[in-house]
């Protein structure tokens, strides 16, 4: 495979085309970056996890380990223009290294295909929330009457499961006419409409009269409420809303032209991305509080509040369809991206066409789905180790495979990769290049090397 490879790097093209400008880039990995992650998960894991510690921690993650590994996988997608498998066996031998290192690239594509397998379930609860929203179903409803529609939708796990399937056909759908073609525009449209509806609702958060204590909750630290756990969580969630350490970001990277700057861009998609999660929980805490609710209920956190804020405001009908419309579309242009590296390594390996690749693979997570689907209803009560099938899955490849692969990728990118080809690849050994290289080298890796020994209870307490 590594013999029809340029041997020099810079004259390498990928096979499934290129992005048409920086912006086109930009906005892809935004897409990808923005979706279900920040406005779904982040507001109730930081429910869950107590609120303001978990919240600083996270946003530290983002800023000392998110971007170096974010900036790693770039550089490395865009070097080998492979899917994440090939590139990382390619680069590995380049380097005068093993070819091993496309196991990184193996588990990457493992990780986005379970994440899919239940990110699509929910993908498909906000689509159908579109057409609840529409109908009006939430117009003047309590607290407990939105509680309701919403136990209703998921304790059948036909409506749910015809949902899953309506969305993963979706995706399939996108996936499979190719890297350019409807997502540039979608992501184009939705990013800063999205933004725009979510500060209508901040509007309206601001007046519930519990502001207040919604930004105290995100923002107040209690460190008593902290464990290894929590901060293992914390961690994930940092690597699941940035979409790093499973090579998504890496399979995008494959597509970058030549001359785009990787740190700019990085940057610019990690603001973006942090800035609307943050929004998310100004907008959704203030109303847990307003309604009485308990910020760690859960999975259905968003479901609960949000129709809730539409029921009430004027012109509820419209915001609300339209804000679920976006939420599905961010969910959409996210869940093609945890198809891609799967996808393309089918395309580069068996040369199967796109179409062929993208509804094995679709086919495959949309099967594996039913057991989120189910989890939510028929099999609740079945649990071992971290909960339901759905807490498992979350939990193993949100803050487990995530973690361990943007571990593997900066260690790559710090240590096995020489330095000519790093600092080729980031424009050159500037200041940037030497900041991240000692987060690339030192902090990242340590940072998760220790959260991981921590929760397990590898690494004993000094005091
Ligand atoms: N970042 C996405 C979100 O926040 O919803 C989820 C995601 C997409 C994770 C792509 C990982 C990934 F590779």
């Amino acid at each position: 495979m590594l013999s029809n490879q340029a041997a020099d790097p810079g004259k390498r093209k990928s096979l499934h085309g290129h992005w048409s400008s920086r912006m086109a880039f930009i906005l892809a990995v935004t897409g990808s970056a923005v979706g279900l992650g920040n406005i779904w998960k982040f507001p109730y894991v930081a429910g869950q996890n107590g609120g303001g510690a978990f919240v600083l921690v996270y946003l530290a993650c983002v800023a000392i380990i998110g971007l170096p590994v974010m900036m790693s996988e770039i550089l490395l997608g865009r070097r080998g223009r492979r899917n994440p498998i090939a590139t990382m066996g390619l680069l590995g031998a380049e380097e005068g290294k093993s070819e091993n290192w496309k196991v990184v690239g193996a588990m990457g594509v493992m990780a986005g295909v379970l994440i899919l397998s239940f990110y699509a379930v929910i993908g498909g609860w906000t689509l159908a929330y579109v057409f609840k929203s529409a109908s009006g179903a939430f117009t003047g409803a309590s607290a407990a009457e939105i509680a309701a529609i919403s136990n209703r939708f998921t304790g059948s796990w036909m409506s749910l499961g015809l949902y899953h399937t309506i969305f993963m056909g979706l995706s399939i759908f996108v996936v499979a006419r190719g890297v350019e073609r409807g997502l540039e525009q979608a992501v184009r449209f939705m990013v800063p409409a999205l933004l725009f509806l979510m500060i209508v609702l901040l509007a309206y958060s601001i007046n519930s009269g519990y502001f207040g204590q919604g930004l105290e909750f995100m923002f107040s630290p209690d460190w008593s409420k902290l464990t290894w756990d929590t901060v293992l969580a914390a961690m994930g969630q940092a690597f699941f809303t940035l979409s790093i350490g499973m090579g998504a970001v890496m399979a995008y990277g494959a597509y970058l032209p030549e001359e785009t700057s990787i740190s700019g861009s990085s940057a610019a998609v990690a603001i973006a991305d942090t800035s609307i999660a943050t929004l998310a929980g100004l907008v959704i805490f203030p109303l847990v509080f307003a309604n009485g609710l308990n910020p760690g209920e859960g999975p259905g956190l968003v479901f609960a509040t949000l129709p809730m804020a539409f029921g009430q405001m004027t012109g509820g009908v419209i915001f609300g369809t339209l804000f679920f419309v976006l939420l599905t579309f961010a969910a959409w242009t996210s869940a093609i991206s945890l198809m891609e590296p799967a996808v393309a390594w089918i395309v580069e390996r068996f040369n199967h066409t796109r179409a062929q690749a993208a509804m094995l693979i679709g086919g495959l997570i949309w099967a594996a789905g039913f057991g989120t689907v189910l989890s939510f209803n028929v099999l609740a009560d079945f649990k071992f180790w971290r909960g339901t099938i759905f807490d498992n899955l979350d939990h193993l490849s949100i803050n487990i495979m995530l973690p361990l692969g943007g571990l593997l990728i900066v260690v790559f990118a710090g240590w096995v990769m020489c330095r000519n080809s790093s600092a080729d690849e980031l424009g050159g050994a500037g200041t940037i290049y030497r900041l991240w290289r000692v987060l690339a080298r030192f902090v990242a890796p340590i940072g998760i090397l220790f959260v991981f020994l921590k929760a397990v209870g590898l690494l004993p307490d000094l005091s």
